[in-house]
């Protein structure tokens, strides 16, 4: 089953009398399927936020569409079955803990005698059931974006969006925020996670997609999107003449080169022409891509065909 559903969606900010124009999103479309936790990279700006606000509703794309749970976007009363956890969220600071789940339950028309029990269940979850009377002004940044996600789940949602989740959270806190959103998936839930902490998507989410200036550049597992182009650490008995090699090459130390190839027969002809020039190659290691690195190596092919058209 497929909860998130995008069908060419473009989005065109216009300032008023379209004297400037932003290409927020640039025809993107992707699934995302029921049970998974999908993450959505990009650097800032990429569009991230825009597309989570336009599958909520709060902005209207200027062409494309998109479905929810089976439903058109158009269609608000979805959003009862859905969770929202905002970028840069607020919380009026003058409420406790516990105040603000209970104002966000009664606007979500969540009611009835457990709603007490279900605000400390929340509040425990999240690590923050001693904070519960403390008024928010008082909450550092990591536990504003706790209890925001425990705000986002106040309606049992079946869809959970967060914008940048662990934004603030320092590392127990996030491997916390981790396993919260494992339990949710393993309770059959669908998370969709903006963020722009690669090391943190690659470690929970099933499928990536990375936008760059409103264009989805990759979209798959993590291991398809990490395993692109193998890099290696090559150390030579003396420095290489520049241009010698026709590959992507980059100087790290002395005589100290990291290399990008696609596959093993690359490699094997880059060590051809090294040792074809009486070069003695002291060591060749394979580095382990992370997400981070095939992310920035991505990015950078991307612009390089965006300046070359
Ligand atoms: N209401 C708006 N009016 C005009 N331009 C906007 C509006 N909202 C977003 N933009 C522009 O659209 C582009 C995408 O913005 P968006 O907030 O979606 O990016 P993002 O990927 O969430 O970035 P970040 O990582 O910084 O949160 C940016 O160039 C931004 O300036
Ligand atoms: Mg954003």
């Amino acid at each position: 089953m497929i909860s998130v559903e995008i069908k060419n969606l473009s989005k065109v900010f216009e300032s008023r009398f379209g004297r400037t124009k932003v290409q927020a999103l640039n025809n993107v479309s992707l699934n995302v399927r029921s049970g998974t936790i999908y993450g959505l990279l990009g650097p800032n700006g990429a569009g991230k936020t825009t597309l989570i606000k336009i599958l909520l509703g709060s902005v209207y794309p200027t062409s494309g569409s998109a479905r929810i749970l089976n439903e058109d976007i158009a269609n608000y009363k979805i959003r009862a079955k859905i969770g929202y956890l905002p970028e840069n969220h607020k919380f009026p600071p003058f409420l406790t803990g516990e105040g603000v789940l209970r104002l966000f339950a009664e606007l979500k028309g969540v009611n009835g005698k457990d709603i007490n029990n279900k605000i400390d269940e929340l509040l425990d979850l999240v690590g923050m059931l001693k904070w519960k009377k403390v008024k928010v002004k008082k909450y550092s940044k990591g536990m504003m974006q706790r209890l925001g996600l425990a705000q986002a789940l106040v309606n049992n949602p079946q869809l959970i969006f967060l914008d940048e989740p662990t934004d603030g959270i320092d590392p127990i806190g996030r491997k916390e925020i981790r396993d919260i959103l494992i339990n949710l998936k393993n309770e059959g839930k669908t998370v969709f996670l903006n963020s722009h902490l690669l090391s943190e998507v690659e470690l929970v989410c099933d499928r990536i997609a990375m936008l760059d200036k409103g264009n989805l550049i990759r979209e798959g597992t993590v291991e398809d999107l990490t395993t692109s182009k193998q890099i290696y650490s090559l150390k030579l008995e003396k420095e290489l003449s520049p241009g010698l090699l026709n590959a992507e090459i980059f100087h790290t130390g002395d005589a100290t080169y990291q290399i990008k190839v696609n596959d093993t027969a690359e490699l094997n002809s880059i060590i051809d022409v090294i040792r074809a020039h009486g070069i003695n190659i002291i060591s060749l290691n394979p580095k382990k891509t992370s997400l981070e690195d095939s992310f920035i190596s991505i990015i950078e092919d991307s612009n390089k065909l965006t300046q070359k058209k």
